[in-house]
């Protein structure tokens, strides 16, 4: 049984924003802010895993139980021969619904944490010993390079989870302008996108009971203990997540319990109490919204899924051509 995985770098060798230069940037900054990415070290992937779990977060269980009913459709709009290109693979697991529909030959896992998807394509490789697994440790918010077996006729890109509402608006055009720009005419981009809804759903999703949001936002502050040199206490920070209808987008914030001063790598950050400093965006769309950013980079909007109780969508683009 082949369990190899083809495993290909490019954070290793390509420049890309590190932690400490963001870190710096962003605490310096008014008002501070840090990019979501860093959120996926070892544990922070773990812990987003745990969050997909908890019940008040309502968009795993809906995407896959959407994909789960469209996999054969799907299947059948990527066409015989179609190669997955997954973008933020994390755990693999939805994948695996598409895997069993469209039995596809080849299998590219991309992600920005190493060791979680070493493990996670490792995975995949054992319970699918027809499939050629590759992984590409990528930051997939700068230009990426696919590598030489994916230049082909036939892929679909996969991008679940409604990671594309961590990107501002502008940023998720210019992602899906760089996905088009890989695709050849006819190549296809699964996504999954957020609905907006009442507010009381979205914050529930972002405060769960158990803590786990709390924890995944609050690991960023552990992680720059961890990995700079810096004192900063997570103990005097607070998770706090609200949806800012304007904008339609959730905000994550880490809020300081008291006024302090923070060091880092020998600079001080001053935060006064009830400062924050704000973690992540998670914006909602409509369905026509949506179709609108899609269109606006030159995707054709082929088919779209959502749930009975139309909390989330799955939208398939197509490069026409
Ligand atoms: C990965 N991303 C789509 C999640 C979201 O819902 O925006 C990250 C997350 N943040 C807090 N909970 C989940």
């Amino acid at each position: 049984m082949a369990l190899a995985i083809r495993f290909h770098d490019q954070l290793a060798d390509r420049h890309v924003s590190s932690l400490r230069e963001e870190v710096l940037a962003g605490f310096a900054a008014t008002p501070k802010a840090i990019a979501p990415k860093f959120f996926y070290d070892r544990r922070g992937s773990e812990l987003f895993e745990a969050i997909c779990l908890q019940p008040e977060y309502y968009p795993t269980r809906t995407e896959e139980a959407i994909l789960r009913r469209a996999a054969g459709e799907i299947a059948e709009l990527a066409g015989p021969g179609a190669e997955l290109i997954e973008f933020g693979s994390g755990a693999s697991r939805k994948v695996r619904l598409l895997l069993e529909a469209m039995r596809p030959r080849r299998y590219l896992g991309i992600d920005i944490s190493e060791d979680f998807l070493r493990a996670s394509t490792h995975r995949l490789a054992a319970d699918y010993p027809w499939l050629d697994v590759h992984a590409l440790c990528a930051d997939f918010c700068q230009d990426l390079a696919l590598p030489r077996a994916f230049r082909c006729e036939r892929p679909l890109a996969f991008f679940p989870g409604s990671s594309i509402g961590n990107f501002t608006p502008a940023q998720a055009q210019q992602f899906l302008a760089r996905v088009y720009a890989l695709l050849p005419a006819g190549g296809g981009l699964l996504v999954g996108v957020d609905l907006v809804k009442e507010r009381a759903t979205l914050e529930r999703a972002y405060n769960d009971a158990a803590g786990v949001t709390a924890a995944f936002n609050l690991n960023l502050l552990e992680r720059i203990r961890r990995e700079l040199d810096s004192d900063i206490d997570p103990r005097a920070f607070e998770h706090r997540a609200w949806f800012n209808a304007a904008q339609s987008r959730i905000e994550m914030h880490l809020v300081s319990r008291q006024a302090q001063e923070v060091r880092i790598e020998g600079r001080c950050f001053r935060f006064a109490r009830g400062e924050s400093l704000h973690s992540e965006n998670s914006y909602k769309y409509s369905l026509a919204s949506f179709a609108a950013l899609a269109r606006s980079v030159g995707f054709d909007n082929q088919a779209h899924w959502v749930d009975p109780a139309r909390l989330f969508s799955v939208h398939y683009l197509r490069r026409p051509g």
